[in-house]
This record gives structure tokens, C-alpha cells and sequence, in this order.
């Protein structure tokens, strides 16, 4: 019996050339490996090549990478995507990792890590936010300067959020290396990234691309998921109107009420503003949502769409300023039944021809124009908002809440 599979194995081996498969070993990496649902004992590492090949994942605390795992290839046209899931992680550890196909090294090596939620709910954490990301260099776009200045931070931050419109100039697939995942890849391979849907990446079927993508909670158009002591919900303004209303908001509102009491922080972000002083619209379907941010303690609302960057005044159930934080806009209390709502649209595409100018409604309390990105730091019951631009990494604002 033994020898009818060496001679089998032999006759596949001179098939295929003589024992070292050579259409295997040339096998490409399309697209460089990114990190999604990364969490306390869990992450799935994703990545692309141009064959359909296996899926292994090399990992551990050390450089050695002790650990192996094998994942899924997933033929889709011309490209192969790849996922590895690990669970039974360590909470707050640090982990290296390499990946390979058919035993052949595709990528790895000192920026190729991940490090899991910690187990410590108060643990401090940070993490970055920014929208209208993945705009082609040649129409003026630069996602890639913001990417770098995310990557070359001196404090890491531990995972971000992306506001919609993250692929231009229709949200297709076929353009998601070149625009998105290739100036991305630099944040991508070692800090995990939650995008939410703009009304770009609606102009095709998100479900043939978007989602496709990305491995998010839920059904991905809408999400929420936790990190220590802050909930996050991601919502799908599609285009200017909400995606699937009706079950969205009855969804959105029971995550709410499911939460209340458990977290100190909960952020609400998607793509498309409410009220504005930019030069965008406002939105009535986000302005519907401002009673539940007010009543369920949103603190923060985070959104992209114009490119530009905008902090309101905290604003009530009926999105009216709340008069009492008016005049302080450094340092803020735990507003209670009020919410903060900001731009922070321009990570990868500025509005040209345009400047922010005085705010008739008097419902702002700062803005920026030029390319960013938005770095939220909690620390127990502490958060510390800054703006930093892409080029050069000024601060361009900076507030504090305490609760
Ligand atoms: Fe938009």
C-alpha cells in the first residue's frame, strides 16, 4: 500500500516538475495581509495572492514564531483571498506573525504584529478615526501621507475606525488595492481597521465589495463591537438616507439599551453629518437619530463626508447647543443627555476652493481644512481627542472630557 503512494506522489511530483512544484513557488501576494476582529483572545489575519495556494500563519510572542495555523483560500476571479483565524489568544500581548503559501514566505518580519485587547478593562487605549480616505494620488488624493504619520507615531494606537467613502470614486473592489489597501498597508498590517459605508462606496453593490473586504460584525453595513471600557457603533448612512431604515434603527436603539450602564465611553460613527457649518447639507436622517444619542449617552458621534474638519458644541436631543459648555471648548464633564458631534472627513482627499468660514448658527466650536486624521486616547475615565494633519503632524485641536 505504502509503495502505491510513493509512486502516486512520484508521478504527481514529475507532473508538476520534478518535485518542486514551480508554478507554486512563484506564487504573488497580491495584497498585503490586514488585520480585522481583533479582540481580547481572537484576530483573523486576511491577505491575497494571485494563486490559489494554502494559507498558513506563522505566529508568536517572540520573533521565532512558535505557533502555526491554517486558514481558508477563497477564489474570487482572478484573485485568491485568504483568512486566518486565531482564537485561544492572550489577552494584551503583543504577537508576531509571517504569513505563507506552499511553505513559501510571502510576508513577515519587525512591522508585521498584532496585539490583542487587553484583559484589563481600564487599561489605557487609543485609536484613530478618519473618513474620505481612498483617493487616487493622481486626482490629488493622500491617503498614503496620513497613513505614514498614523504609522510613525510615537505611541501606537491600537486599532482605528474608518468614517465611509473609503475606496473613490465608487467603492469597487477592483480599485481597493491601488486606492485603499496599498497607501493603507503600512497601518493596515499591524493596527486592525473597522471602515463604516459612505455614499461612494455605495455607487456599486457594497455586497459585491465592500463586503467582500472586510470581516465586520453583524451584517457589516451596521456594527458595534467593544474594546475595554468604550462600545462602538458603526452605522450605514448609505446616501444621505439610512441602509435597510427601519431594521437599522430598531437594531441600533436595542444595542443601545443593551449597553447602557456598561461602558464609560460610547462612540457612534458612519459617513454622512448631521448639522453643519461645511459646506455639506444637513442631513435630516442623521438629525433624526440625535434624541437616541442624547438619551442612550452617546458621547461621541464621529462622521466624514465633507473634507474638511469640524467639532461641534454638544449639542441636546434636538440637536441644539447646550448653552452651559459653550464657553469652555478645551475641557468637558460627562455631558449626560448630550453628545459631541464631529467632522473628520479628510484622510485621504481635502475640499479645494473652499475655507471654513463663519459659522451663521453659531454651533461650532473649531475647525480645520486641510488633511487629517483624529486620535481618541481613553484612559479609564479620561479621553483626550486630538487632530493631527497628515503632513507634518501639528495638532490642529485637542479637547478633554472626564467624567
Ligand atoms: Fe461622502
Amino acid at each position: 500500500m505504502k509503495s502505491i503512494y510513493l509512486l502516486t506522489a512520484l508521478f504527481f511530483g514529475l507532473i508538476l516538475g520534478c518535485g518542486t512544484p514551480k508554478n507554486l513557488a512563484e506564487v504573488q501576494l497580491k495584497r498585503e495581509p490586514y488585520l480585522q476582529m481583533a479582540f481580547k483572545d481572537r484576530i483573523s489575519v486576511l491577505w491575497q495572492t494571485d494563486m490559489g495556494t494554502d494559507s498558513e500563519l506563522r505566529y508568536g510572542t517572540t520573533k521565532g514564531l512558535e505557533n502555526r495555523r491554517m486558514g481558508v483560500v477563497e477564489k474570487d476571479g482572478n484573485i485568491h483571498r485568504h483568512e486566518v483565524r486565531l482564537l485561544g489568544l492572550q489577552p494584551g500581548t503583543k504577537y508576531y506573525y509571517a504569513i505563507y503559501s506552499n511553505g513559501k514566505r510571502l510576508a513577515g518580519g519587525d512591522a508585521y504584529f498584532f496585539k490583542t485587547e487587553p484583559a484589563d478593562a481600564y487599561a489605557p487605549f487609543s485609536f484613530f478615526a478618519m473618513g474620505d480616505i481612498g483617493e487616487p494620488v493622481a486626482d490629488g488624493g493622500f491617503p498614503e501621507v496620513t497613513s505614514y504619520q498614523i504609522a510613525n507615531r510615537e505611541e501606537k494606537v491600537d486599532f482605528g475606525i474608518g468614517l465611509g467613502d473609503i475606496i473613490y470614486p465608487d467603492g469597487e473592489s477592483k480599485f481597493a488595492d491601488e486606492y485603499l489597501f496599498k497607501p493603507m498597508q503600512v497601518v493596515l498590517k499591524n493596527t486592525p481597521f473597522y471602515p463604516a459605508l459612505g455614499n461612494h462606496d455605495w455607487h456599486v453593490n457594497p455586497d459585491k465589495n465592500f463586503v467582500k473586504e472586510w470581516q465586520l460584525p453583524n451584517n457589516e453595513h451596521y456594527y458595534s463591537f467593544d474594546y475595554a471600557n468604550a462600545h462602538f457603533i458603526a452605522l450605514d448612512t448609505r446616501e444621505g438616507d439610512l441602509y435597510d431604515a427601519e431594521a437599522q434603527i430598531a437594531w441600533f436603539e436595542a444595542d443601545l439599551k443593551a449597553v447602557q450602564g456598561k461602558y464609560d465611553w460610547i462612540f457612534v460613527y458612519f459617513h454622512h453629518n448631521g448639522r453643519t457649518c461645511t459646506y455639506k447639507e444637513d442631513y435630516k436622517a442623521v438629525m433624526d437619530l440625535y434624541p437616541l444619542f442624547a438619551k442612550y449617552q452617546v458621547d461621541l458621534v464621529l462622521n466624514g463626508h465633507a473634507h474638511t474638519y469640524e467639532r461641534l458644541h454638544p449639542f441636546d436631543a434636538q440637536g441644539e447647543v447646550l448653552e452651559k459648555y459653550r464657553g469652555n471648548t478645551d475641557t468637558y464633564p460627562a455631558i449626560g443627555n448630550g453628545f459631541i458631534q464631529i467632522t473628520t472627513g479628510a484622510g485621504g482627499k481635502l475640499k479645494s476652493g473652499w475655507a471654513p468660514g463663519k459659522c451663521d448658527e453659531n454651533i461650532q466650536a473649531k475647525a480645520a481644512h486641510t488633511g487629517h486624521f483624529s486620535v481618541i486616547k481613553i484612559e479609564g475615565k479620561k479621553l483626550e481627542f486630538q487632530v493631527i494633519a497628515s503632513m507634518g503632524g501639528a495638532v490642529l485641536d485637542r479637547f478633554v472630557m472626564e467624567k
